[in-house]
């Protein structure tokens, strides 16, 4: 298995491998990577297919379900992320989120698995957030340290949310509901639970204000805050290709869809991984 790092500090990919006969140290070396590098690009893995893909996230944990989005009809953990050639809805995972962040536990690794990608564009682009925090200055980390956010999944999957409203034409079936609404608080930064490092665990797709702070007083703050997640030297980009499977660390990472591929297919498969309830970073 080879690793060959994209960026500095964000990004790899990992070649020479074929994760649907990997022993135990091969699938160790695999979760190390994606913690050690944030996201992985695992490549040419064409005879993975769905079962495949549903065994290995088994190996990485125990798979759960994304609300709000409706799976496969006969795969309840798989989501099929797919817009059509024609297709103009708002793509799904487009702007700057951490998966799921609104529950009390959210997932440790998200997978992606693509099968028909564009012949350009379709790329994600991942935050390094662990480097988001290292790089504030340390009056400002100091400030960050007791604070908590607060999460919901309301204004993308809320009844009247994003989603709701731009349904028309959309392949994917997604499943507004009142329910998305409720709240969540965790710590604004988190101890990575391998690692042990301080995370900036914000993201604009589900935090909607500091705890005990208005939203309109959370909102310059948070704003300078993505401003410096999303920093050149903070992301990567990558490019899919069909057969790659991608494993983030979700507990580490903001992620972003672009939305460039008009005219063109794309279709992914999506697992997530149970993770722990986020603990904050004492120093
Ligand atoms: C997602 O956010 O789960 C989808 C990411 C992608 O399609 O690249």
């Amino acid at each position: 298995m080879k690793i060959t790092r994209v960026t500095a500090d964000l990004g790899a990919d990992i070649t020479d491998v074929d994760v649907s006969l990997a022993d135990e140290s091969i699938i160790e070396a695999i979760r190390a990577a994606a913690i050690e590098h944030s996201v992985v690009m695992i490549r040419d893995q064409h005879q993975l297919g769905l079962d495949g893909l549903e065994a290995f996230t088994q190996r990485l944990g125990t798979p759960i379900d994304t609300p709000y989005v409706q799976p496969m009809a006969d795969r309840p953990n798989v989501v099929r992320v797919v817009k059509e050639a024609g297709e103009r809805a708002l793509n799904f995972g487009g702007g700057w989120h951490t998966d799921l962040s609104y529950l009390a536990a959210p997932p440790s690794f998200t997978l992606l698995y693509a099968t028909d990608v564009p012949p350009y564009g379709g790329d994600t682009v991942w935050s390094n957030q662990v480097r988001a925090f290292q790089t504030l200055s340390a009056g400002m980390q100091q400030t960050l340290l007791g604070m908590r956010a607060v999460h919901s999944a309301g204004r993308p999957y809320g009844t009247g949310g994003v989603y709701d409203i731009t349904q028309r034409g959309r392949t994917m079936t997604i499943l507004p509901s009142p329910d998305a609404y409720a709240e969540q608080e965790h710590p604004v930064v988190t101890a990575h639970p391998v690692s042990g490092l301080p995370v900036l665990f914000l993201n604009s797709g589900y935090v909607t204000r500091f705890a005990d702070w208005a939203a309109h007083e959370s909102q310059p703050l948070l704003t300078y805050l993505y401003m410096q997640s999303q920093r050149e030297s903070n992301v990567c980009r990558m490019r899919w290709t069909n057969g790659t499977l991608a494993i983030w660390d979700n507990r580490a990472t903001q992620h972003n869809a672009i939305d460039d591929y008009a005219g063109f297919r794309r279709e992914l498969y999506r697992t997530t991984v149970a993770g722990d309830a986020p603990v904050a970073y004492r120093g």
